[in-house]
């Protein structure tokens, strides 16, 4: 089923940087200096203050914009939270869900993951969810169990519609912010488990149309290699987005 073809997805995930002007100036150098990118979807993820003023100055432009995170319910007395409907609101089309810094920093599981995924759907969001496993996961060989049970509760009770929509990025902790990448190889064998999986749960047909982002320092210089692989439909990039023209590196290494 290697012939399916799924459009790449580069999507740039800032973490806490970049003011609004700075994420505007970012941004109109990425859309400038590229202007037609070929058929590659095209992400960033502002700090939520910045959703708005990015979101109109991307305006038309083949660029979107995510969310970082969401919280699960609408709206409510939950001091210090900002709900799907206020991602939407602000302009953004897609969530990052579940990244290993908001498990290993803000107490996110698989089950608030799951309650966060059904959120994003229902406020018209796209959800990018998060997986992988850490160096001592990968140590004990548990890389397998830890991403099934990630995968299995955190998109648990989703209906085949859902499934069709989502993205999953997997990103080995280990590879995050270290320069550490992981191989092609290595990515390469997750991701094709990951769709295994993906095909017991929901069938082959939807599996194959699901995009698995590999994220973890992704550079300008590993990027087309990544890529090259059958299961690698996209990169999700911390650092280098930081960088306009090595996220235009990477964008033109998708499309290529
Ligand atoms: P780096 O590209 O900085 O390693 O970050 C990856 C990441 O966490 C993207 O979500």
């Amino acid at each position: 089923m290697s012939n399916v073809r799924r459009t790449p997805m580069i999507a740039g995930n800032w973490k806490m940087n970049l003011t609004i002007a700075a994420g505007i100036e970012l941004v109109k150098t990425i859309h400038y200096s590229h202007r037609h990118p070929g058929e590659v979807d095209v992400v960033v993820a502002p700090p939520f203050t910045a959703i708005r003023a990015v979101a109109d100055t991307l305006n038309g432009s083949y660029i979107s914009v995510a969310a970082q995170n969401i919280h699960w319910e609408a709206s409510g007395a939950f001091t210090g939270e900002i709900s799907g409907v206020f991602a939407k609101d602000a302009g953004a089309d897609y969530v990052i869900i579940g990244h290993s810094e908001r498990r290993q920093y803000f107490g996110e599981t698989n089950e608030t993951v799951n309650k966060k995924v059904k959120a994003a759907f229902g406020h018209g969001l796209v959800p990018i969810v998060c997986v992988g496993e850490t160096d001592a996961e990968r140590e004990a060989g548990r890389v397998h169990a830890v991403i099934k049970t990630q995968v299995e509760e955190g998109l648990a009770g989703l209906t085949q519609e859902q499934f069709g929509k989502l993205i999953i990025a997997y990103e080995p902790v280990w590879a995050i912010g270290t320069g550490k990448t992981a191989t092609g190889e290595q990515a390469e064998e997750v991701h094709a488990s990951i769709r295994e999986l993906l095909v017991k749960l929901i069938g082959q047909e939807v599996a194959q149309k699901i995009r698995i982002l590999y994220g973890g320092s992704v550079n300008a210089k590993n990027a087309k290699e990544l890529l090259s692989f059958t299961n690698i439909d996209g990169a999700l990039v911390g650092g280098a987005s930081l960088k306009p023209q090595d996220f235009v590196e990477i964008i033109k290494s998708a499309s290529a």
